[in-house]
C-alpha cells in the first residue's frame, strides 16, 4: 500500500499524464484525510472537478462544488448530459439530476426538458420546496418560475446526426419487460466498436475542508430512450447517495441495474459497515452480476465512492470505467477495477 506523500508524488505526475494524454492510469487509491478532494465519473470528470475546485480549494462547501462541478459538464455539449445530449426516440432531450448535502437535504428532477442546469434546478426543489423530487412539465414550470431559461428546443449538431443514424433503423424495440426480451436499443452506456464503453453520466461526490459531504449527478439518460424512461441518475439511493458519518456514493451505467439494488445506497452502508470504498463497489457490482446472471456480460454498471476518511474507490462490471480524483496538488484519471477485463 502506498503512504500519502508517496502517493501525492505519483499523483502529481499522474496528473500531468491526466492533462497531456488523458490516459487513465490504474493502481490503488489512498486517501485524503488532510483536506479537500472531489471525485467524478468518466474522463469528463477531470474538468468537472476543475469547476468544483474553484470552490473546495478556497475552502468552500461540498455542496456549492458538486453543483458548479458538474455544471461544467452540463453546458458542455456533450453526448449524454445536458442539452447537447442525445435525445430520447421522439427526438426531444430530456434530463435527469440529484443533489444531496450532509443533512441529508436532498433535491431531483427527472423528464426536465429545455433547461440548460437541471442540477441547479434539483438544488432549489432541495431548498425552495418541501419535496425531493419534481418530474416533467411541473419541474419545468418550477425551474421557469425561479429565474431559469427556457432554452429553445433544438438539437445540438452532433445529437442531430446521431439521431438521424438512429432513425435508419430505429432499432428499439418498446419492452415492457426489458427483463425478459432482453433488448431495449441503445444501452447507456454505449460500447464503442473499439471495445470501450461511452460515459453516460456524470456523478461527482466530495469532501470540504470541514470534512462534509455532498454529491451529484447529472444525464440524459439513456440515448433514443422510451420518452419518459428514468434511469437512476435522479433517484436518491440509486444514482446518489450521501451519509455524511459514512461516505457518498455515484453511479454511472445502466440505470434500470443500479436501481433493482439502489446501488449508491447500498455501496454507503457497506462502507458504514466498514469495507472500503473500493470493497463496498466491488460488493454492489457483483449483486447486480448475481441478479442478471449471463446478462451481466451485456451491461455496464459502475460505482464511484469516497468514505468520511476521504478514501476513494470504484468498481465496475466492465473494464473501462475511469474516474477522476482531484485534491491538493493532485490531479489525475485513474481506471477502475472491474469483474469482466
Ligand atoms: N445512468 C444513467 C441512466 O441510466 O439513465
Amino acid at each position: 500500500m502506498l503512504n500519502r506523500r508517496k502517493f501525492i508524488a505519483l499523483s502529481a505526475f499522474g496528473s500531468l499524464a491526466a492533462t497531456i494524454g488523458r490516459r487513465a492510469s490504474a493502481g490503488h487509491v489512498a486517501g485524503f484525510r488532510k483536506g479537500p478532494v472531489v471525485i467524478s465519473t468518466w474522463d469528463a470528470g477531470i474538468q468537472a472537478n476543475r469547476g468544483a475546485w474553484e470552490i473546495l480549494g478556497k475552502g468552500g462547501r461540498a455542496l456549492d462544488a458538486v453543483e458548479a462541478g458538474v455544471m461544467v459538464t452540463e453546458a458542455s455539449q456533450n453526448c449524454c448530459v445536458g442539452l447537447g445530449a442525445n435525445p430520447d426516440r421522439d427526438g426531444f432531450v430530456t434530463l435527469d439530476a440529484c443533489i444531496m448535502d450532509e443533512f441529508a437535504n436532498c433535491g431531483s428532477v427527472a423528464f426536465l426538458e429545455r433547461i440548460k442546469h437541471p442540477v441547479s434546478v434539483a438544488r432549489r426543489v432541495m431548498e425552495k420546496t418541501p419535496h425531493v423530487m419534481l418530474v416533467g412539465s411541473g419541474a419545468q414550470q418550477f425551474a421557469i418560475a425561479e429565474g431559469f431559461t427556457l432554452e429553445e428546443q433544438k438539437l445540438s449538431p452532433s445529437a442531430q446526426e446521431a439521431y438521424d443514424n438512429w432513425l435508419k433503423k430505429s432499432e428499439y424495440k418498446p419492452v415492457i419487460n426489458i427483463e425478459n426480451k432482453g433488448d431495449h436499443g441503445p444501452s447507456a452506456p454505449v460500447r464503442f466498436e473499439s471495445g470501450e464503453w461511452n460515459h453516460d453520466t456524470i456523478g461527482m461526490v466530495a469532501m470540504d475542508i470541514k470534512g462534509n459531504l455532498s454529491g451529484s449527478c447529472t444525464t440524459s439518460g439513456m440515448g433514443f430512450k422510451m420518452r419518459g424512461r428514468l434511469g437512476d441518475s435522479p433517484i436518491i439511493g440509486a444514482g446518489l447517495f450521501v451519509d455524511n458519518e459514512a461516505g457518498a456514493c455515484t453511479a454511472t451505467g445502466q440505470g434500470e441495474d443500479v436501481i433493482r439494488v439502489a446501488g449508491s445506497h447500498t455501496v454507503v452502508e457497506l462502507m458504514r459497515q466498514g469495507l472500503s470504498p473500493e470493497a463496498a463497489c466491488k460488493k454492489a457490482v457483483e449483486r447486480i452480476i448475481r441478479i442478471k446472471k449471463e446478462k451481466a456480460k451485456d451491461i455496464q454498471v459502475a460505482f464511484l465512492a469516497l468514505n468520511k476518511k476521504g478514501e476513494v474507490g470504484a468498481f465496475a462490471i466492465h473494464k473501462g470505467f475511469s474516474y477522476a480524483i482531484k485534491a491538493e496538488g493532485v490531479e489525475k484519471l485513474v481506471a477502475a477495477k472491474s469483474i469482466f477485463s
